[in-house]
């Protein structure tokens, strides 16, 4: 099946460099109308003039995402440039990292607010519009930083981590309207990972690798909703936050913290991992265990 995007509006967040860049690139040769948004003025500029030279149509937007009225503003122009919004990556970021007990709150406060509250600020300014249109593919950014832990970076692994929070219930409430909201987990080599990746290996970790993935996850074919796919190098996976079977207690009693100390093993045998669709599942899956134990 060809993955197409005639017909669709799409905004790139970040896309002056990078994986943003690259993730443009591609929706526009395949024929979305794409805004090319950058804080940098000259990159995102360049990113546009690229797709026009070959073919492809587009604009650039220079607002800052990390502001709810730069989100609203970038929203504002794809509509008035393009008559509608079909799709929206979540791509913008920057770092500030420090080892936790070095850390300035107010690089805190900076990098939640460009890759957490940011996305957040994209993502509710295109709400209204994709909800319309009855139409939306939302791609958030996420970090095996977020979902593994990466020393010397608590700010951006909890921004990382608190999106997918966010994506596990609009994954819920965006689908009525044919909303669908998932998530890439990228490696690349880029200038936020320069000197990271050894020199050897660096240009195998080509951004052209994560956007395919993107494009999926952007495309009227796709119709799941929920989705961390994991894209570096060739390398693609998905990403499930999964429990254990754990044990079951006798609800009628408090369980001793001795006790549980004592069933640890069992607590945290992994053999039969669970995910759950969402949070009702889980406690569905608690009642019945009750209930068996009851039984
Ligand atoms: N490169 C990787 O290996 C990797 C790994 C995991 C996650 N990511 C994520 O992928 C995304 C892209 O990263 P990249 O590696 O291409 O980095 P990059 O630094 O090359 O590009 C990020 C772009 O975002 C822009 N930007 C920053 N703040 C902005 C704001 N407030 N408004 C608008 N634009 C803003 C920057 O100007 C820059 O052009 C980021 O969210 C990053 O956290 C990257």
């Amino acid at each position: 099946m060809n993955i197409r995007f005639e017909g669709r509006v799409a905004i790139v967040t970040g896309a002056g460099a990078g994986l943003g860049r690259s993730h443009a690139l591609l929706l526009a040769s395949r024929g979305a109308r794409v805004v090319v948004n950058d804080l940098g003025r000259h990159a995102a500029d360049s990113v546009v003039e690229e797709i026009l030279a070959a073919g492809g149509e587009a604009v650039a937007n220079h607002d800052s995402i990390a502001e709810f009225e730069g989100a609203q503003r970038l929203v504002d122009q794809a509509v008035s440039a393009f008559g509608k919004l079909d799709i929206l990556v979540n791509n913008a970021g920057a770092l500030r990292d420090k080892t936790f007990g070095k850390l300035e709150m107010a690089d805190w406060d900076f990098v939640l607010k460009v890759h957490l509250s940011g996305t957040a600020y994209c993502t509710r300014a295109a709400w209204p519009v994709m909800q319309q249109n009855k139409y939306g593919r939302i791609v958030f950014t996420t970090s095996n930083a977020g979902l593994y832990g990466s020393f010397g970076q608590s700010n951006y692994s909890a921004a990382k981590m608190g999106m997918v929070g966010l994506m596990n219930t609009l994954k819920q409430e965006g689908p009525k309207n044919n909303i669908m909201v998932n998530t890439i987990a990228p490696v690349a080599a880029t200038h936020m990972t320069e000197g990271v990746l050894p020199a050897d290996i660096a240009p195998h970790f080509r951004p052209e690798h994560v956007s395919a993935a993107v494009a999926v996850l952007c495309s009227e074919a796709f119709s799941e909703s929920g989705v961390v796919c994991s894209a570096a190098a060739g390398h693609y996976a998905l990403v499930r936050v999964v429990s254990t079977s754990g044990v079951q207690m006798d609800p009628a009693e408090i369980a001793t913290p001795e006790s549980l100390l004592e069933h640890w093993d069992q607590i945290a045998d992994g053999s039969a991992l669970r995910t759950y669709p969402h949070a009702a599942a889980e406690t569905a899956a608690i009642l019945e265990a009750i209930e068996a134990l009851r039984a």
